[in-house]
């Protein structure tokens, strides 16, 4: 993927603001993003039967800048990067969303063979206006569809405001609408995740979210559109969920979404 910034979460207390700071554990991705070469010399090399090996060897060919040209079918078959990129998305801008918690942790948890990216660039995003639906697109619009495009699936998580979707969740869903792209969102299997813990459970909101994904044609997966309740306690100080049932439920929700 193009720009890929990894960030953990750490904090001074558990009061205070989170500060980003660049490590391994958690991913997320904004601004500019391009196709990234798939294959490399590492990937021939690699030996066959060895997918630990083989999924370092191929994150970072993505890295890497040398894209190199496979002219054998076969070969090609054999060593497929298998890798399964999941594109997380929270409908909370809020510093200490529960949502984004537990997409932060979903990051965190996501077995082998799914790389999973947290998209950060929701606050950037400029009002969706179809007259600014063509080129040049605005770079966060531009960063967003390039997200999407190079994702396998989707995952979202949003709070309910007032009755329905975040003002800002539901621009990120136009902007996301107007992609006439093959690879857009057109089809691409999609899930929730629900954390309301409230007694209406937010359910108008993940109607409306249902309706909005109906309309773009993405491919829901039942399975992957579950209720985890997450409580503000339940949020660590580095900002991700402790509780093994809820990382068991996002588990579950990745095998669904990937299989
Ligand atoms: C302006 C506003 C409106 C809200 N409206 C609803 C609502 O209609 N239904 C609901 O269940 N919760 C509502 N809530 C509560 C939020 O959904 C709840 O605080 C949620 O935890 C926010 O998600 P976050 O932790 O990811 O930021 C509202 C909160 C705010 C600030």
């Amino acid at each position: 993927m193009g720009e890929k910034r990894r960030y953990n979460v750490a904090l001074s207390g558990c009061g205070s603001a989170w500060t980003a700071l660049p490590v391994t554990s958690m991913c997320s991705v904004a601004g500019s993003a391009q196709v990234q070469p798939e294959f490399s010399r590492s990937d021939l090399a690699a030996p066959p039967g060895a997918s630990t090996q083989k999924q370092k060897v191929s994150r970072s060919v993505r890295r890497a800048s040398t894209p190199w040209k496979l002219t054998t079918p076969s070969v090609v078959d054999c060593y497929m990067d298998t890798t399964r990129k999941v594109l997380l998305v929270s409908g909370s801008l809020r510093a200490r969303s529960t949502n984004s918690a537990l997409l932060r942790t979903a990051a965190h948890v996501a077995p082998t063979g799914v790389e999973a990216l947290l998209f950060d660039g929701v606050a950037h995003l400029p009002y969706f206006d179809p007259d600014h639906d063509s080129e040049p697109l605005h770079p966060a619009v531009e960063a967003l569809r390039a997200a999407i495009r190079g994702c396998d699936a989707i995952l979202f998580s949003t709070p309910e405001y007032a009755g329905a979707l975040p003002g800002a969740f539901k621009n990120l869903l136009e902007w996301a609408v107007g992609d006439a792209d093959a690879s857009s969102i057109y089809e691409k299997p999609v899930g929730w995740v629900n954390v309301s813990a409230s007694p209406t459970g937010a359910a108008d909101a993940y109607r409306s979210l249902a309706i909005v994904l109906g309309y773009v044609h993405a491919a829901v997966v039942d399975e992957a559109c579950v209720q985890i309740p997450v409580t503000r306690e339940m949020v660590g100080c580095d900002g991700l969920i402790a509780d093994p049932e809820v990382r068991k439920g996002v588990i579950a929700v990745f095998d669904a979404l990937v299989s």
